[in-house]
């Protein structure tokens, strides 16, 4: 079976191109990168761990789509290559340090304990998003980072609302607050980081339960203040916006 690869190495060659090999290891995709690293070519660069879809280390995209590399078949003429939204460092492997910034930026993690008691039902309630391996599938699929470098995204607002639902968290407002800017209502809630998550997480939804929460916080949606700010101001500028107040609605503002 034939596959491509995109290669790059950032200190030698600042160019990325596709080479092709030949593999006979096609179960999984991790299977044909290890026979050509083995075999043919000791120079290719990927990361993988578990090597069973646990361990998140071995991300990358086929075909243009994010997978784990452990747990995705080859077909003839995949094309693989690194991640989006990361700087490439070589080959499959990127820069994953934006991993821990945002995680520490969005507080996912247990800050004060409370002295609840936590039934099974409770468990319960964050058992889908704690299994998140940190994989970033959703991380590089997620458009928004293309104008918001700052965005704390998909992964780190999934597992802000673990820690809102965890009833060990006995600080849950710091959360609600640290996820207001550049978080729950800078999503455009494409959906596409709940296509991609090898987890069956569905990180959009939880970012409208964030958004639900910070609502119910007192929260607000700051770019629909400043929207609504601007349209009281051209109403009273006078600007016609077609509506008469005596009855029925006049398009042509007559
Ligand atoms: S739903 Fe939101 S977080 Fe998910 S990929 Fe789309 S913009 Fe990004
Ligand atoms: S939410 Fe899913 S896709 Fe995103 S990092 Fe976690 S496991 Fe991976
Ligand atoms: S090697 Fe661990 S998830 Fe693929």
């Amino acid at each position: 079976m034939k596959i491509k690869i995109k290669r790059f190495d950032l200190e030698k060659n600042p160019h990325q191109k596709t080479e092709e090999f030949k593999v006979t290891h096609n179960e999984t995709i991790l299977d044909s990168l290890i026979e050509i690293k083995t075999q043919q070519d000791n120079t290719l660069t990927y990361r993988c761990g578990c090597r069973t879809g646990v361990c998140g280390s071995c991300a990358i995209k086929v075909n243009g789509v994010e997978k784990l590399a452990c747990k995705t078949q080859l077909n003839e003429n995949d094309l693989i290559e690194a991640i989006n939204n990361s700087k490439v460092l070589r080959d499959l492997v990127v820069d994953l340090s934006h991993e821990e910034k945002f995680l520490k930026n969005s507080k996912t993690y247990l800050k004060k304990q409370s002295n609840e008691k936590v039934t099974s039902k409770d468990v319960k309630l964050i058992d889908v998003q704690s299994n998140c391996i940190l994989c970033q599938n959703c991380f590089s699929s997620c458009p928004v980072y293309e104008v918001n470098k700052e965005f704390l995204g998909p992964y780190a607002l999934t597992r802000a609302l673990r820690y809102v639902n965890d009833k060990k968290e006995a600080n849950t407002l710091d959360i609600i607050n640290s996820i207001q800017d550049n978080g729950v209502w800078d999503c455009t809630l494409c959906g596409n980081c709940t296509l991609v998550c090898p987890q069956f997480i569905d990180p959009k939804t939880d970012i409208m339960n964030l958004r639900m929460k910070s609502v119910q916080a007192g929260f607000e949606d700051k770019s629909f203040a400043q929207f609504n700010q601007g349209f009281d101001s051209g109403f009273d500028s006078g600007f016609d916006t077609g509506f008469n107040p005596s009855g029925g609605f006049n398009p042509n503002g007559f």
